[in-house]
């Protein structure tokens, strides 16, 4: 379908810069803030009602160990993520960067150090591609509220917004990823959005902008799910590990890997990215709960990342056993209820060429009629955990049609 369309240049450039991003599949989203202190989730500060005099407290207590973030590399390294999106300022307004703008940044206050630097270098040690998430909603700054009725503070507030923006797509080198949050309580038009991030593009040339800013640019953001969209937009699930972005002492909501997983193939099965998330404590260190989770993942990815990095649009989804990615004609069968010797895979109206099972690739038995494609002389339990996965060659781009099965099926 994208084949018979023109595309126009910012199209054709769009496609360009983002075709690392589509490649990679699977980032590491960080939230880091002073927040970590009181561990009770990033929202702290507004959920409990705290006054700004009391919460800027933390920022005189914030002094994490050096370079923490390359323990945070390497396990993203390690759990085969190939980028990272770290907050250099959440909603408590706290900048981790350096910044001449404020001084409630952790250059200038205990911590004494540009903790955006450390992490900019620790990802690239790793070789890792860089993301900057930044929250234009700001519970610190004095015109953060005030911007929404007054004109002058507006105007302020903009300015400060948009001359950190310059500083971080200035002061880093290269940047792949500007991550925005919420947008509250400015209308993109307020923000003059549009014109910042023809700054941005003009300072980072091949950055790719996410849709907070409440324009649409590069990419969408679903969060806590993972629901695509339609062919020819780009988007990307966030994800929690538990149910707090922040560092929380005692959620203890953990997803199996199992379940991460599943959503990470449903993503590259739907042509999306899965940013998943850790919330580092106050002096770096990732809870240990997030480090097992993420060997495990990472174990995994070893054997059979190259069904999930280039994975394309997938039209086939049902089982209820099973889920579905695609290169080219290859069709990967991720089995996550293992159902035993014998089952079938419905509706599948390609001619299967070749069946095995990963990661060796031993041949898999298996018999195709127009309804079915069924497999025979498996292994009784499942040959791998927590998700085992079967090979298919196909003789063209491989289709499911359940409604020609339930037309035609003979009764
Ligand atoms: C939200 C939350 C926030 C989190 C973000 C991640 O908008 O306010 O705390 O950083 O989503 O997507």
């Amino acid at each position: 379908m994208a084949e018979n369309k023109v595309l126009t240049p910012e199209e054709k450039d769009r496609i360009r810069r983002m075709k690392w991003w589509h490649q990679a599949k699977f980032g590491m989203f960080i939230h880091w803030g002073l927040y970590s202190l009181i561990g009770r989730h990033e929202w702290a500060m507004e959920n409990e009602g705290i006054p700004v005099a009391e919460y800027e407290k933390l920022a005189k207590k914030f002094n994490p160990k050096p370079n923490a973030a390359r323990d945070w590399a390497k396990l993203a390294k390690r759990a085969g993520m190939k980028y990272m999106v770290m907050t250099t300022k959440h909603h408590e307004g706290f900048c981790l960067f350096d910044t001449k703008l404020t001084d409630y940044c952790a250059s200038k206050q205990a911590c004494g150090r540009d903790l955006v630097a450390e992490y900019v270098n620790a990802a690239r040690e790793q070789g890792l591609r860089i993301g900057f998430y930044y929250s234009l909603m700001d519970w610190h700054h004095p015109d953060g509220a005030k911007c929404a009725k007054d004109e002058a503070a507006r105007k302020r507030f903009v300015k400060y917004i948009h001359g950190q923006v310059r500083e971080l797509m200035t002061n880093y080198g290269k940047i792949d990823i500007l991550w925005y949050d919420v947008n509250w309580p400015l209308t993109p038009e307020q923000w003059e959005a549009a014109e910042m991030n023809r700054m941005v593009r003009e300072l980072q040339p091949d950055i790719i902008i996410n849709n907070r800013t409440g324009l649409p640019e590069d990419f969408s953001t679903p969060e806590q799910h993972v629901r695509g969209e339609p062919e020819g937009r780009a988007w990307e699930a966030c994800m929690t590990m538990n149910d707090s972005w922040g560092y929380h002492k005692a959620d203890d909501a953990w997803k199996t890997p199992k379940r991460i997983l599943r959503n990470l193939i449903t993503c590259a099965r739907d042509g999306g990215n899965y940013l998943l998330n850790i919330g580092p404590k106050p002096d770096g260190s990732v809870p240990e709960e997030s480090v097992r989770i993420l060997n495990t993942i990472g174990g995994w990815m070893d054997k059979y990342g190259h069904t999930i990095y280039g994975a394309e649009r997938c039209n086939v989804k049902r089982s209820a056993f099973a889920n579905f990615t695609r290169k080219g004609n290859t069709l990967y069968v991720h089995v996550y209820f293992w159902p035993g010797q014998e089952w079938a895979i419905g509706g599948l109206r390609t001619k299967v060429l070749s069946a095995k099972l990963l990661p060796k690739g031993e041949p898999v038995d298996y018999e195709q009629d127009e309804f079915r494609v069924k497999f025979s002389g498996l292994p009784e339990e499942a040959p791998d955990n927590p998700i085992s996965v079967l090979e298919l060659e196909c003789a063209s781009v491989p289709v499911q049609d359940m409604v020609f099965v339930r037309m035609n099926r003979p009764r």
